[in-house]
């Protein structure tokens, strides 16, 4: 091999091998090292890699020639999903080029994707089921029973209510989705939108919602809609998940964490029961909920985080959430402030 393959071959962002006739490696690129580990070099190819498909694929190809594609799951260094492609050694000596391409992002947006689907699936099915079941009552054993009617609407209408609320919150959750490259453009004062979202739910819930909102808070650029809808869901959260002691505060600092830049902090806090340390990464997966049947029973899709998590990215920000269990939860949101430099 010349030089200038050999400097294509390690540039290479992708795993290359070169096996001869004997299975041996004979050239290693470093991103195949840094897979199947320094001591590949010189050996047979089952010394690094023990995966009895990819050696096969690898053989056939040593005794037949052509191409084999194959599709590999490898345990270490971390586990990782690889599609390796075998083909004949270029040139005179008779041997293998070994390709991996690795397609472990691929896997698991696709596996996002169905349980995704399943989920939705899932969570329409069951208010589905009731309002069928209830249409059925209606039209035949409580047909004449005014009080039984009247009962069986209220669960119907509670029901499709959240069913709508569901369809609601996807189609805000896709909206969001789709332009969270995009990064708003209009300077915003967050002092008047955060005092008028906890008026709005103080208004709606027997819970007081305690308003802080300190001096020299940073214009943001910001889309007041998604703001607004960011600040409601925690709000909301606080009252029906914490339902004590509720407060929003917010005020300026001077270097938002991971960024770097000035900007807003914004902390929604409640001091109910919290949320365990094991449920805290997860709460911004699409219906993640730590208590199903509560969260439900309150109304909610366990949409709502996921939807503040990606507005939050398109504001450019972030999300912490912080809690011990029984000692009350923290979600605060940072924004850069409007006259900070773009970040990407
Ligand atoms: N302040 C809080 N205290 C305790 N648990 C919380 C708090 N905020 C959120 N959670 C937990 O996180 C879960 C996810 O919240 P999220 O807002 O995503 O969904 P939801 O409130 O169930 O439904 P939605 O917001 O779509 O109506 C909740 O179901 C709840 O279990
Ligand atoms: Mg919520």
């Amino acid at each position: 091999m010349n030089n200038l393959a050999t400097d294509i071959l390690d540039s290479l962002p992708d795993p290359v091998l070169l096996l001869d006739a004997g299975r041996v490696v004979t050239r290693i690129n470093p991103a195949a090292r840094a897979v199947l580990g320094e001591r590949a070099l010189g050996r047979d190819l089952s010394h690094s890699l023990r995966h009895p498909d990819a050696l096969g694929a690898v053989d056939a190809v040593l005794t037949g020639g052509g191409y084999r594609g194959v599709e590999v799951a490898l345990p270490v260094p971390t586990a990782r999903a690889y599609d390796l492609q075998a083909v004949a050694a270029p040139g005179e000596e008779p041997g293998a080029l070994l390709i991996m391409r690795d397609v472990t992002a691929v896997r698991q947006n696709e596996r996002m994707r169905a349980d995704f689907v399943s989920n939705v699936s899932h969570e329409l099915r069951s208010p589905l089921a009731t309002l069928i079941g209830f249409i059925e009552t209606l039209r035949g054993p409580a047909a004449d029973d005014p009080d039984a009617r009247a009962r069986f609407l209220a669960i119907m209408d509670a029901e499709a209510a959240r069913m709508s609320r569901l369809v609601d919150d996807l189609l805000s959750l896709a909206r969001v989705e789709s332009r969270e490259h995009v990064r708003p453009e209009t300077a915003l004062e967050l002092g008047p939108l955060l005092k008028g979202v906890a008026d709005a739910l103080a208004a709606r819930s027997d819970v007081p919602v305690a308003l802080d909102i300190a001096d020299g808070l940073p214009p943001v650029l910001g889309d007041p809609d998604e703001l607004t809808q960011v600040f409601e869901n925690l709000l909301d959260n606080a009252i029906k998940y914490g339902g004590e002691d509720v407060r929003l505060a917010a005020a300026a600092v001077a270097r938002i964490p991971d960024i770097g830049l000035p900007g807003a902090c914004i902390a929604v806090t409640d001091s109910g029961p919290g949320i365990d340390e094991a449920d805290l990464p997860r709460l911004t997966e699409r219906f993640y909920r730590t208590d199903k049947a509560r969260s439900r029973s309150l109304g909610g899709t366990g949409l709502g985080l996921a939807i503040v998590k990606h507005i939050v990215n398109r504001h450019r920000g972030r999300l912490a959430a912080t809690s011990a269990a029984g000692q009350g939860s923290r979600f605060t949101v940072f924004l850069p402030s409007a006259g900070s430099p773009p970040t990407p």
